[in-house]
């Protein structure tokens, strides 16, 4: 099936929060792989809260096979499986077996998310290139649109399809969302700028798995409603005075 990435222009605006939240959501609809494809600033396997000791970093270098680096944990009453990155501190030149990870992955589970690299780097651009559909994620702030419409252009560029845009850390700016469809895409997702969010990462747990009851977990019960190819948009909120802005 195919290799979900979730990319961003700006770092800090929730692809890893996304891909996670996202993830544990899938389960409901089939069987997931989450992937930290952000090897220059992997950190997916500390919002699950634990410590990996063989990692994608093992599988790109040829030390391990994927399936070594597979963690699995329990989400109600499915299971998700995750392949955490880990620090490099050289540069890894050979990024070659990345694409091919990921289509290895694409045989055997329903949905394969990756979490990308933020920005246009390899670190990015190689995941990209071994994914199918693409969501980038963005924050309601101009800058962070005009970082994603730079993604977007890339996108385009590659073979693969662009699925949307997600609204992370929402709080109601419908200029935002107006702003994003006019400049990157149709929005795919909002998830809105959530306590319970921000808690999961200080104490390592992913809010959609802990607490399906939330309104952040509604709101990306949605978002996978959407990915598992229903016809499903979100609908903003707020004040509309804000379009404006445009
Ligand atoms: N929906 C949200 N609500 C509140 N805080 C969030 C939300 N999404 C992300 N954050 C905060 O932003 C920080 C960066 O998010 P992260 O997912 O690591 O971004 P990225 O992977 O794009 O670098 C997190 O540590 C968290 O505190
Ligand atoms: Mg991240």
């Amino acid at each position: 099936m195919p290799v979900v990435g979730i990319c961003s222009g700006k770092g800090g605006v929730g692809k890893t929060t996304v891909s996670a939240n996202l993830s544990a959501m899938l389960t409901y609809f089939g069987s997931v792989v989450v992937v930290d494809g952000d090897i220059a600033l992997p950190n997916l396997h500390a919002l699950f809260g634990f410590e990996p000791s063989i990692t994608l970093l093992d599988v790109l270098t040829g030390n391990a096979n994927v399936k070594d680096a597979i963690y699995r944990i329990k989400v109600g009453e499915s299971s998700l499986d995750i392949v955490p990155s880990s620090q490099t501190s050289s540069d890894i030149k050979n990024l070659d077996s990345f694409v091919e990870v990921l289509n290895e992955l694409g045989k055997v589970y329903d949905f394969v998310i990756v979490d990308v690299a933020a920005g246009l780097s390899k670190y990015a651009i190689v995941p990209m290139m071994g994914c199918e559909k693409i969501y980038i994620v963005l924050n309601p702030e101009e800058t962070s649109i005009m970082d994603a419409q730079r993604v977007k252009k890339v996108v385009d560029s590659i073979n693969a399809d662009f699925e949307g845009v997600i609204i992370n850390r929402y709080r109601g700016e419908r200029w935002a969302v107006a702003m994003a469809e006019k400049r990157v895409g149709s929005v795919a997702g909002i998830i809105r700028d959530s306590k319970a969010i921000r808690k999961g990462w200080e104490k390592g747990y992913v809010v959609t798995a802990v607490k399906p009851e939330a309104k952040v977990s509604e709101e990306f019960y949605t978002l996978a409603r959407r990915v598992a190819g229903e016809n499903v948009h979100p609908r903003p909120y707020g004040k509309l005075r804000y379009i404006l802005r445009l």
